[in-house]
């Protein structure tokens, strides 16, 4: 089948290049030409496990095109998929501005009958802006589907390629039969597709990360309570993670949620009640919680430095907002650099993916070393802010070595108290008790 794909950021390529794979010609269109230009040349602009190897392969077997132009894709394909941003407007509401733009720009260049697909994540209601909107410009017949996207970036081809569910909103038998020939060489399994109107699709990308970022904000604010009390939140979480009615996922307790997705996508889920007179009260809490646990983990390292923050130097592990992605859009752990930075505390950084971004973002105002190990040479206190798999179990002894005092603040809780404690630390994490060396 010939596809477009509008929009080529973490989620246009993930679907672009899935699709490709699975034997469909992808025509990729995206109006940022130098990130075309790197595509057309082999090179992948964002960080992806899999990705480049897929992409470079497709691109090979002539399967993936790239393009700054539109008319292209729409001349050529039977469906076209929209992923461009759709990022929070100053009111907290989705920017959608991308999404009708493109639509209008289709609707001047469809000349036959084309399915239009939402991937992007869109406020309940876009499909029928979306539909008014292109019937408004064009007599040639549509379709249109949303189909939110629930990658996880990090995992994103694992999760496109291998879904959980895929939703597709829409009413038409014979679009959803088109779907189900798209979606079919991802659901080798079983049957995951669950079919329902768009205006419920458009809902339910919504619930399910207010859902998962209710269980995150959730266990951090057990966190707090806990280190109150002296009760340990991982305890908790194996407590309360083997009752099947709860299990396991997004129990962890951290230093907040981030990325590009959950705290723009609650924002816009307070705004659309707003909108309808109804208040969120449970995603303005879960906003809130995470708010505060940022600033309370960076609090905790702040007084550990009160009065000496012009001589301090932090070595801070982890820049990007979670492991295995470069992205760092909302990033806890830039937030809490950024307090640090903001008392005067310098900071040395180490991040395997995210140096870069982090470095584009913070100036001079941070140090990024290629090397973990580089980065503790005469810091005061090792601070972890991302949970890298790599960093899971260093090597403590050069730890110690290399920091003036062997201190770690771990906001990802990688470690077990009693070994970093054997091994000569002094340990806070989060809502665990803080350890001493011996
Ligand atoms: N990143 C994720 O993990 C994730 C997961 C699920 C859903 N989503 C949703 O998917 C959408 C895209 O997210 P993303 O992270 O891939 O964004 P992104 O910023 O990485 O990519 C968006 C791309 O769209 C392009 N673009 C913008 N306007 C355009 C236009 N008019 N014409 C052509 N291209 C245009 C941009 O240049 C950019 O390359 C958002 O709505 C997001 O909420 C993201």
């Amino acid at each position: 089948m010939n596809i477009g794909v509008v929009g080529i950021g973490y989620v246009g390529l993930v679907t672009a290049s899935c699709l490709a794979e699975a034997g469909n010609r992808v025509i990729c269109v995206d109006n940022d030409s130098d990130k075309i230009k790197q595509l057309k040349n082999g090179r992948i602009p964002i960080y992806e496990p899999g990705l480049t190897e897929m992409v470079q392969h497709n691109q090979k077997a002539k399967r993936l095109h790239f393009t700054t132009e539109l008319k292209e894709a729409v001349d050529e394909s039977l469906l076209i998929y929209l992923a461009v941003g759709t990022p929070p407007a100053p009111d907290g509401s989705a920017d959608i501005s991308a999404i009708l733009s493109v639509c209008r720009d289709i609707a001047g260049l469809m000349t036959d009958y084309r399915i239009i697909i939402t991937k992007s994540t869109v406020p309940v209601g876009t499909h029928k802006k979306v539909t008014e909107l292109i019937k408004s410009k064009t007599q040639v017949p549509f379709d249109y589907v949303s189909n939110p996207e629930f990658l996880k970036e990090g995992a994103a081809v694992e999760d496109f390629t291998r879904p959980d569910r895929i939703i597709i909103g829409c009413d038409s038998p014979q679009v959803r039969e088109i779907m189900k020939q798209i979606c079919n060489p991802f659901m080798r399994k079983g049957n995951r597709i669950i079919f329902m109107d768009a205006a419920s699709a458009e809902m339910t990308k919504y619930a399910a990360n207010t859902m998962l970022a209710t269980r995150i904000s959730f266990m951090n604010e057990l966190s707090a309570l806990c280190e109150k009390v002296g009760a340990d939140i991982e305890m908790v979480r194996q407590g309360i993670g083997s009752d099947s009615r709860i299990g396991r996922s997004f129990l962890f307790a951290g230093v907040g949620y981030g990325g590009s997705c959950f705290p723009k996508d609650i924002r816009a889920l307070i705004h659309t009640g707003d909108e309808n007179g109804l208040q969120m009260r449970i995603a303005a809490a879960v906003q809130q919680a995470n708010a505060e646990q940022q600033v309370r983990f960076a609090n905790k390292i702040l007084e550990h430095f009160a009065g000496k923050e012009k001589e301090t130097t932090l070595c801070v592990w982890g820049l990007a907002f979670k492991a295995k992605t470069d992205d760092i859009r909302e990033s806890p752990a830039l937030n809490c650099v950024k307090l640090f930075i903001k008392a005067g505390i310098k900071i040395r950084a180490y991040d395997p993916e995210a140096a870069t971004a982090a470095k584009q973002a913070l100036g001079d105002a941070i140090e990024t070393f290629d090397n973990g190990y580089d980065a503790l040479a005469g810091a005061d206190a090792l601070v972890i802010l991302t949970d890298w798999q790599e960093l899971r179990n260093p090597d403590f002894e050069t730890i110690k070595t290399k920091l003036k005092k062997p201190v770690i603040f771990d906001g990802r809780n990688l470690y077990e108290l009693d070994y970093v404690s054997r091994a000569g630390l002094t340990y806070h994490s989060v809502g665990r008790k803080t350890v001493r060396p011996g």
